[in-house]
């Protein structure tokens, strides 16, 4: 646990910033922290560079979060057009497709500003204007990045669906943010399958009023049911379209996206992301955690979907007029090999993924890296969820040969950008911690009552001041924001996830504290799951917990008591499975259902989770306070069976 890998000289001495200078600049950051964003609000381009830079109080009854306010600037003249002069001819997105057979593709600068405008006269021909929600559920190809900065050209919002969830999720998301627009493709690819994404449209938009156009890419060719005068060809539209299109001037405090996400209770919410201050952050996050240089190939293999996508595939890395990998396919196809083919194939520098990923691949030997040539690779990320040691020392030694710092990056949807991360050049490794806050985040780690504890210490992670790249509300609900994030600690933004720091200040993520979930780095919430599952008409009640797996490093285990006259035998338990999957997306499958006559709850009622939890996770010596439960005969019944389901281990 307290091994260090220390910066190598090499690193030091080539590094973005300088590690002498790095505790000062940190410094500066948080006590003067104007004038470091205002420094940092020159790394974009505005049409009017703003006079006030802060105005943020995380306060609940004075709560204000304004950066740049009186700025003007569009993302996607920040992630095209200002490039243009001297990088038309620059790659801007490599493509790779799922199927090696299938050719790769290079779109240059100068294309993308092409592409981006035809689609963004298109939609406006179509109707959309500024404000505008519009939703994109598209599979990883070149053409969702198109959408989501056609969006931001003409000051439309983008609400982007991961195409792995299901027509009603995608529903809820439609009507949430009241999407008049949506744009998908026929279908996607994802190792040898094919996605019905248009299908699932007609799906979830069937019956619908508030769809008006349903624009679509054809990626496949595959066959798709029409809906004359909704569905729009995007083939015969956009390309009819001019490729020029003046980007629209937007206050930096304008909408950029919305993007949902899980919290505790209740639905997805919509995480609000403006535009300026996101812009500023993700730029800077991207050049300093990756160290990127200037002409590198840099992969991080997210879906658009998920945030990462967001800051880390589309806007950070082309505001750095960097060259960004999107691969259509999965770590696993043709063979577990693919990643670092594709590394091989594009020459790839910088290289971002998720720990469960490097989990399922470490699992099927090394042959499949070292077979491959991995000496471009200069920087490994992860994203997601706690790394553990074996996967971390795997990464650090097989794939990257010793010579590349992992940068473990912890962040949120909310948080717009990296915010706990090491630096390389900088920050001395520890296997298993994202080490120190970036540049201007100010991290507290507090007890119960809110009591912001010093040095080593283990409790809620909080941030006390706020950041350019933060969340600005929750879509239609600022209530439930202020609550949600700034009721518990009065003054700062609580992240939901606990933390601990070692005598050398090194954060170490220990995970949720509240009823999220973190299935292979996809967040669910509890009650989300539970819904779904109590929707099967065989169920009475269910309570829905995370055990430790192996390889998605959080499973999903279901408690479930059946109606009067119903038995959850395995035919049930395989429907619910099923039914879920349906209801939610194939992201969401339980992996463990146990039949329960009861469920441990206290006398007011409430269902004791820890209990719950304990018992999925194999802990049952220290079920800690019992007193308070209703029934203390369910615990024994609930472990009892546990362990017959579990194969006694
Ligand atoms: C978890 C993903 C440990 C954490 C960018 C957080 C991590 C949630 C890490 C956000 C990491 C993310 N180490 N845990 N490096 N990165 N998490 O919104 O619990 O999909 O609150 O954003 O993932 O997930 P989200």
């Amino acid at each position: 646990m307290a091994e260090i890998f220390p910066v190598s000289d090499e690193m030091q001495k080539n590094a973005n910033i300088n590690k002498a200078d790095y505790e000062d600049l940190y410094e500066k950051s948080i006590k003067h922290p104007e004038e470091f964003w205002r420094r940092q609000a020159k790394r974009i381009d505005w049409v009017s560079f703003p006079k006030k830079i802060k105005d943020t109080r995380f306060k609940k009854d004075e709560y204000v979060i304004k950066w740049y306010e009186d700025g003007i600037l569009n993302a996607s003249y920040n992630c095209i057009d200002r490039h243009l002069p001297e990088r038309a001819n620059q790659t801007a997105f490599i493509f790779e497709p799922d199927d090696p057979k299938s050719e790769s593709k290079h779109i240059t600068y100068g294309e993308l500003k092409d592409e981006v405008c035809r689609l963004a006269n298109a939609l406006k021909k179509q109707g959309v204007k500024k404000g505008d929600c519009v939703t994109i559920y598209m599979p990883m190809i070149p053409e969702a990045a198109y959408a989501m900065l056609a969006c931001a050209r003409i000051g439309a919002i983008h609400s982007v669906v991961f195409g792995g969830f299901s027509p009603n999720a995608l529903k809820d998301r439609i009507v949430d943010c009241e999407s008049k627009f949506v744009i998908t493709a026929d279908e996607g690819r994802r190792g040898g399958k094919t996605v019905p994404l248009k299908a699932n449209v007609d799906k979830a938009v069937d019956g619908l009023d508030i769809v008006q156009k349903v624009i679509v890419f054809k990626n496949t060719g595959g066959d798709v049911e029409w809906h004359d005068g909704r569905d729009i060809s995007w083939g015969e539209t956009v390309l009819l379209q001019s490729n020029e299109c003046k980007p629209e001037p937007m206050s930096a405090e304008d909408p950029l996206f919305i993007l949902y996400t899980s919290g505790s209770t209740g639905k997805p919410k919509g995480i609000l992301h403006t535009t300026g201050g996101y812009m500023v952050y993700a730029s800077l996050t991207h050049e300093l955690s990756f160290d990127y240089k200037d002409g590198e190939v840099y992969w991080c293999t997210a879906d658009v979907g998920w945030i990462t996508g967001h800051s880390y595939i589309v806007y950070g890395p082309l505001a750095n007029a960097a060259t960004s990998l999107i691969f259509e396919g999965v770590p696993s196809y043709p063979d577990y090999g693919r990643f670092w083919e594709i590394t091989e194939k594009h020459q790839v520098n910088i290289f971002y993924t998720a720990p469960t990923a490097i989990r399922a691949l470490l699992k099927e030997g090394d042959d499949y890296v070292t077979k491959h040539d991995r000496s471009s690779l200069r920087i490994l990320g992860t994203v997601g969820e706690p790394i553990n040691h074996e996967a971390w020392l795997w990464y650090y030694n097989v794939v990257g040969e010793k010579r590349c710092p992992i940068v473990d990056t912890w962040w949120q949807t909310e948080t717009g950008g990296h915010m706990i991360t090491p630096l390389p050049g900088v920050t001395d490794l520890k296997p298993g911690s994202a080490a120190m806050p970036f540049l201007g985040i100010k991290v507290e780690i507090v007890d119960h009552e809110g009591n912001v504890l010093e040095g080593e210490c283990e409790g809620n992670l909080c941030i006390a001041y706020s950041w350019p790249g933060q969340m600005r509300s929750i879509y239609g609900d600022h209530d439930r924001y202020l609550e949600t994030y700034f009721s518990q600690f009065d003054g700062k933004y609580f992240t939901g996830d606990g933390a601990k720091r070692d005598k050398d200040g090194y954060i170490w993520i220990t995970g949720r504290v509240d009823d999220v979930i973190n299935v292979s780095g996809h967040r669910f919430g509890t009650a989300e799951i539970e819904t779904s599952i109590n929707e099967h008409d065989a169920v009475a009640e269910s309570a829905v917990v995370g055990y430790p797996h192996d390889i998605k490093g959080q499973g999903i285990y279901a408690y479930i008591i059946a109606k009067e006259g119903k038995v959850i035998d395995d035919v049930i338990k395989k429907e619910i499975v099923q039914f879920v999957r349906s209801d939610i997306g194939p992201i969401a499958t339980i992996d463990i259902i146990q039949a329960a006559s009861g469920l441990p709850k206290t006398r007011s009622g409430k269902i004791m989770r820890r209990i719950l939890r304990k018992i999925a996770a194999d802990d049952v010596d220290n079920l800690g306070d019992t007193s308070t439960l209703a029934e203390p005969a369910v615990v024994d019944e609930l472990i009892a069976n546990h362990k017959k389901i579990t194969g006694d281990k």
